[in-house]
């Protein structure tokens, strides 16, 4: 079975997918690890070095390589990730399962606050002004998440709740 997370930064897309793929006994893949991988960078010095653009593509050919292995897996990917290149599609063509990890703005601004160095696209982003950038970025963005084949309302429920509740979706 090949099931994949959208969401945004923060949406815990990795926390989840790892305990998820420990419950069903599969591998768990996260898509910034294997860009980070492939190209022995981190996502950060890829951004700095070599601009968003040369990510992009990155993140389109190495998912498309993913999706089309043989193996079950879950896959984590980037926030960015569905928006993309006809990923999206891909994504809900090639997988068995595309589930959009979503959350409220308030509570993607408590996460993102406290993590934001590790982020190229919020890094710079005043504590201020990241309610107004994200919200806006969201509604962008909203249009591919909600794509996806099940939407998992993430607030106030903790990891293991919805792993269960993700679980109780497949067939
Ligand atoms: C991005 C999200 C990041 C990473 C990159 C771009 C985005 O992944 O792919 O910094 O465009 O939202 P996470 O969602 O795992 O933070």
């Amino acid at each position: 079975m090949k099931i994949v997370l959208v969401g945004y930064m923060g949406s815990g897309k990795t926390t989840i997918g790892k305990l998820l793929a420990k419950k069903l006994k599969i591998s768990f893949l996260d898509l910034d690890e294997v860009i980070e991988e492939r190209l022995e960078d981190s996502i950060s010095d890829i951004f700095n070095g070599k601009g968003e653009i040369f990510f992009r593509k990155k993140e389109h050919e190495y998912l498309n390589d993913v999706l089309t292995q043989k193996n079950n897996f879950i896959l984590s990917t980037g926030g960015g990730t569905p928006c993309y290149s006809g990923n999206m599609d891909t994504m809900l063509e090639l997988a068995d399962y595309v589930f959009y990890l979503k959350i409220s703005i308030p509570g993607l601004v408590k996460r993102l606050i406290l993590e934001k160095e590790q982020r190229p696209l919020i890094k710079n982003i005043d504590d201020g002004d990241l309610p107004e950038f994200i919200g806006k970025h969201l509604f962008e963005r909203n249009n591919f998440y909600l794509k996806a084949n099940h939407i998992i309302e993430c607030d106030n429920k903790d990891p293991k709740a919805l792993v269960d509740e993700i679980k109780g979706l497949l067939a």
